[in-house]
């Protein structure tokens, strides 16, 4: 939540933060600035809105520099207004800041400043700790670098913060801890970013700085070092991601592309794992750890969110391939109980981000009682992966739109190989059923293709029903959770309400909802429940409700009931998941379109939930 980006170099600042900023607006939207030095001294400028609204009101007034930091924002302290968004002055000016994160101790912070005369023009914990930095250096007669450590050693909370000083005009100081923070090193120049889609435009070369690291970059030399004031020897890793991977690529938002891209990111997941002709499927960053997954007694999964969902897809298979019980838990809710955890059990993490910070909370405390903490993430060299003692990375590449998709079928993939490993590893897969699995693995990236041909038949229902004010989704099995995302994917983007339940649940409640103006949207593939979720068809046809189904190809009996269906390939029962969500993607995309939504920037949403 919140992105920041920071420059220094001999670049034209202003364009390229912007540039910067607009790669980074998924993180948060609701307001923008950026300060930057000139020759007159450092000067902030921003903007209740969008990092275009902060783009119009520079151009008549646009700085040339070569050092400045920027930030847009989603509002955690303080109503998103010109007044709190970032860069924050320091009560003398002569600091700014950008901070991502939460300071829970500010409001003692504040009151202690407060006494000394400092006035606050914003309600923002980060204005806070600008001022307790100035203060520090007010006391001590110190560097910025010297007052931003032992700031860090004071505040509680988390933060990734880039300050500047007036007096200081070539330096920028860096901080983080739980918030990501990754630099560019260039040739004489030097980037700051949330994450690297900002910085890989001008270099590949990047460093993500640890907790409690600051990052000084001063007259063109960066150093690194820990709280102690110790210097460090950052690693410089070289990043994969092509510039056209954070781009629309001709698609009108990023979640159309991303629901596109799901034949390809589906067989990246797979690539150099899964080989039919060999008989082989191999996660190699969870090898080491297949052994006491296979011995273990359960499995704790927790997430937020879509992942969450791909978390109760898990479930589903790792109990029918794998015999292991598996619990699913939503992160906030584990991290603030007294879980019962004890040493051995396995706990595995799913986040596309690899920051939610209620997942990161959960894998701190799981680790604290000694369980083997496994991750499934998107997002490499991101926080998740660093702290878990083993994972996968899903390899979707970057997902940009606020709604997740790609990144579902990925975890799901992911998932779906891990159970596969441990079931055969357990002996539970006779070679001829592993095959069968490996082949039709191989398959899905085609089969995803084929739903994707049917996206015109989803765009005319959406049109249909563009108008509803409530949804109802029902799935039973491994199409439960498929049922919760469609409801989830809805709710996100068109601000409709919308509700998933198993499919037998509806008689306990939910039935009471369906009249004429109720659309049902039923997972209804071809499976064990297929029978009852017949039943459940009739049961809502009866009343009335309008029916949407999704059904394997070649279903007769179910268009003779529903109002409409949108067909999807044969598969195996287990990776039905992969390809019945897609038309629900397509579903909830074209409905928020349709009613002119910002599909990409939903509102009061940020991708990556980096608060509590
Ligand atoms: C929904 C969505 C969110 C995320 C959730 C967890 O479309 O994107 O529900 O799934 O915030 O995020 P990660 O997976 O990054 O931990």
């Amino acid at each position: 939540m919140c992105g920041i980006v920071a420059y220094v170099g001999y670049r034209e600042a202003c364009p390229l933060i912007i540039k910067g900023l607009k790669r980074l607006e998924y993180r948060g939207y609701d307001s923008a600035g950026i300060a930057l030095m000139a020759a007159d001294g450092l000067t902030v400028y921003k903007k209740k809105g969008k990092v275009a609204d902060l783009e119009a009101t520079l151009e008549a007034d646009t700085l040339s520099s070569h050092i400045g930091i920027g930030h847009t924002r989603w509002a955690t302290h303080g109503e998103p207004n010109d007044r709190n968004a970032h860069p924050h002055y320091s009560h003398s000016r002569q600091l700014a800041i950008i901070h991502n994160g939460i300071i829970e101790n500010y409001g003692a912070i504040k009151q202690n400043l407060q006494q000394k005369g400092y006035v606050f023009h914003s309600d923002t914990d980060s204005e806070v700790l600008v001022n307790f930095i100035e203060d520090i250096r007010k006391e001590t007669f110190c560097s910025v670098e010297e007052a931003v450590r032992l700031a860090m050693q004071e505040v509680v909370g988390a933060y990734a913060i880039v300050v500047m000083s007036q007096d200081e005009p070539g330096t920028l100081v860096a901080a983080r801890k739980g918030s990501p923070l990754v630099i560019g090193v260039g040739e004489k120049e030097h980037f700051f970013a949330s994450d690297a889609t900002p910085i890989i435009e001008y270099t590949n070369e990047v460093i993500y700085l640890d907790d409690y690291q600051i990052a000084v970059v001063r007259d063109g030399d960066l150093i690194v070092k820990n709280i102690e004031n110790v210097e460090q020897s950052p690693y410089i890793q070289h990043v994969e991601l092509e510039l056209e991977a954070i781009e629309k690529g001709g698609f009108e938002h990023f979640m159309l592309k991303e629901i596109f891209e799901q034949p390809r990111s589906v067989k990246d997941c797979f690539r150099g794992r899964v080989n039919a002709d060999e008989g082989h499927l191999v996660l190699g960053g969870l090898r080491e750890y297949l052994d006491d997954i296979a011995k273990s007694e359960r499995i704790v999964i927790v997430a937020c969110g879509t992942s969450w969902h791909a978390g109760l897809v898990a479930e589903y298979i790792f109990e029918e391939l794998a015999r292991i019980p598996v619990e699913v838990e939503y992160a906030s809710e584990f991290r603030y109980r007294n879980p019962i955890i004890k040493e051995g059990d396995v706990v595995l993490a799913i986040s596309q981000s690899g920051e939610t910070m209620d997942t990161l909370a959960a894998i701190e405390l799981a680790k604290s009682r000694g369980a083997i903490i496994l991750g499934i993430c998107n997002v490499v060299g991101s926080s998740i992966p660093r702290i878990t003692h083993a994972g996968a990375y899903t390899h979707a590449g970057p997902e940009i739109g606020v709604a997740s998709t790609k990144a579902f079928t990925a975890q799901v993939s992911v998932l779906t190989l891990m159970a596969i490993a441990v079931a055969r590893k357990k002996g539970n897969l006779h070679e001829d059923t592993f095959r069968r699995f490996l082949f039709e693995l191989e398959r899905i990236p085609d089969k995803i293709e084929k739903v994707l041909k049917n996206a015109d038949k989803v765009k005319e229902i959406s049109e249909l029903f563009k108008d509803a004010r409530n949804f109802i989704y029902l799935g039973r099995g491994l199409n439960f959770p498929v049922a919760l995302e469609g409801a989830l994917k809805l709710k996100e983007i068109s601000y409709i309400h919308a509700e998933g339940y198993p499919a037998a649940e509806m008689k306990h409640g939910p039935i009471a909802l369906i009249d004429e103006d109720m659309p049902v949207v039923f997972i209804a593939t071809r499976d064990q429940s297929y029978e009852k979720v017949v039943s459940n068809i009739q049961e809502v046809k009866a009343r009335k409700g309008k029916v949407i189904a999704v059904v394997t190809e070649g279903d007769k009996l179910i268009p003779t009931m529903a109002d409409h269906v949108v067909e999807i390939p044969v598969t195996h029962e287990v990776l039905m998941p992969l390809l019945s969500v897609i038309p629900l993607q397509l579903l909830s995309y074209y409905i928020a379109v349709m009613r002119g939504c910002n599909v990409d920037q939903p509102r009061n949403l940020a991708k990556s939930v980096t608060v509590e």
